[in-house]
């Protein structure tokens, strides 16, 4: 047997049906914020992510699926979607015609992770950016969104941290205080984090390792480092995040593991899915269009984990709810009934029902069995008898009555039924 690639998902059956539901939601919530959908190839060139997200984050060193194509390009499988948006916005000139240009999207990604429960290597995120404001209120914009979003899907046990990492200056000025910090203690820290100490020792407090983390908790605070501008940002951030009444803790360790953030960042975490515990993250990011060759663009954005939300829901809600209703099931009891139910298919369909018909043609006791299956609200049936008077049965399930009406009549009476 052949077998889907390892970390990489299907999606079938009542857990698509809850998708289905969280699309909605992306839809509806991105156009209350006057968000428009962009769609953009699932092939990058490297550069986008080497240059944009950092050549000593996991995601650009370990994760990626990249190949040389037949014309002997680099292309790499998207890992994230903030790069490619930039990477278009820049190509087609977004920022001048929009000034504050508002993209959402929904697609899915490849990281070359080691797979485990809500870690994939094909997975899915939901995400918006704002492009064009400098000012914390188009941060403020895309965490309520966020949230809004996460409300609407119906998902609870979540919470907000946030922390500023301020400009390229305080970072500069907080790198050197942990590196100053770390070098103390390098003969206690993790292979990896050594080699970060010198290449990029922000990176060190992403780390997972144990012996690291002890040392992290020690470690001095970004909010040491930022200079006047950045408090006053993540100060209005605040407050209007208060006004707004969203609640958050900050978080002073959090830096996010890519590199091109700046000031604000964001993560919504659950107590509730183990290791995985982001169910989003995001932030401001400066520096991006210019690390792209597109200038100085401010922006801010995040994206969720939509299997991570998928794998909430189903734990906070025990399943995966009920699968959309069938209007009618079309029970046709003989060739001729088969024929006739034809028009009588068009006619429901046209009506705007859906409909469900028997392909195998079925005793009338299975195709009631199998009505109830696909949780069908009615069932219309024709015999010979039926045929002959001009006539359907339409039966419905929910409390049982069974009503025969002209054929002609049989779309009004389903629609009594509901
Ligand atoms: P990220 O933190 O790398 O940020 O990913 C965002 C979310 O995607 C995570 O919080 C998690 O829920 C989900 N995710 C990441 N990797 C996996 C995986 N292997 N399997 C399942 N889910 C996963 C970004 O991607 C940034 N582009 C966010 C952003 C947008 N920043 C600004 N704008």
């Amino acid at each position: 047997m052949i077998k889907a690639v390892r970390g990489m998902r299907d999606l079938f059956g009542p857990e698509m049906h809850a998708w289905h539901r969280a699309e909605d939601a992306f839809r509806v919530v991105s156009a209350a914020y006057g968000y428009e959908e962009i769609r953009t190839p699932v092939l990058e060139h490297t550069e986008v992510f080497a240059r944009g997200i950092g050549q000593e984050t996991d995601i650009v060193g370990k994760e990626m699926y990249t190949f040389e194509d037949r014309n002997g390009d680099s292309l790499t499988l998207r890992p994230e979607m903030t790069a490619p948006i930039v990477r278009t916005a820049i190509e087609n000139n977004m920022v001048r015609h929009s000034p504050v240009t508002r993209l959402w999207y929904t697609c899915q990604l490849f990281r070359h992770e080691r797979p485990q429960k809500g870690r994939y290597r094909q997975f899915h995120q939901y995400g918006a950016e704002c492009l064009g404001s400098p000012h914390p209120e188009a941060d403020v914009e895309v965490i309520a969104l966020a949230k809004d979003v996460i409300d609407r899907i119906g998902v609870k046990s979540w919470t907000l941290e946030i922390n500023s990492i301020g400009t390229a200056e305080s970072r500069a000025a907080y790198r050197d205080a942990l590196v100053e910090y770390f070098s103390r203690y390098e003969d206690r820290l993790s292979e990896d984090s050594r080699r970060r100490l010198r290449t990029n020792p922000l990176r060190i407090l992403d780390s997972k390792d144990e012996q690291d983390r002890a040392l992290i908790a020690d470690a001095p605070r970004i909010a040491s480092s930022l200079d006047a501008a950045s408090t006053e940002h993540f100060a209005m951030v605040r407050s209007m995040l208060d006004n707004q009444g969203i609640a958050y803790t900050v978080n002073p360790l959090m830096v996010r593991g890519l590199d091109y953030y700046s000031h604000t960042v964001f993560e919504f975490t659950t107590d509730r899915l183990g290791s995985q515990n982001a169910i989003g993250g995001g932030g401001r990011y400066d520096p991006l269009f210019a690390m792209l060759g597109g200038g100085a663009v401010p922006a801010v954005g995040f994206s969720l984990g939509i299997e991570r939300l998928m794998l909430l829901l189903e734990e906070e809600q025990g399943g995966w709810g009920e699968a959309p209703r069938v209007d009618v099931y079309l029970a046709p009891l003989s060739d001729a009934a088969r024929v006739a139910m034809q028009s009588v298919a068009v006619a429901c369909r046209a009506a705007g029902l859906t409909v469900v018909t028997d392909l195998l043609r079925r005793s009338v006791k299975s195709q009631f069995k199998e009505a109830n299956r696909v949780n069908a609200r009615t069932v219309v049936l024709i015999g010979d008898d039926e045929l002959a008077a001009g006539t359907a049965q339409v039966k419905d399930l929910s409390c049982g009555t069974q009503v025969t009406v002209p054929v002609a009549e049989v779309v009004r009476a389903i629609n009594e039924t509901v």
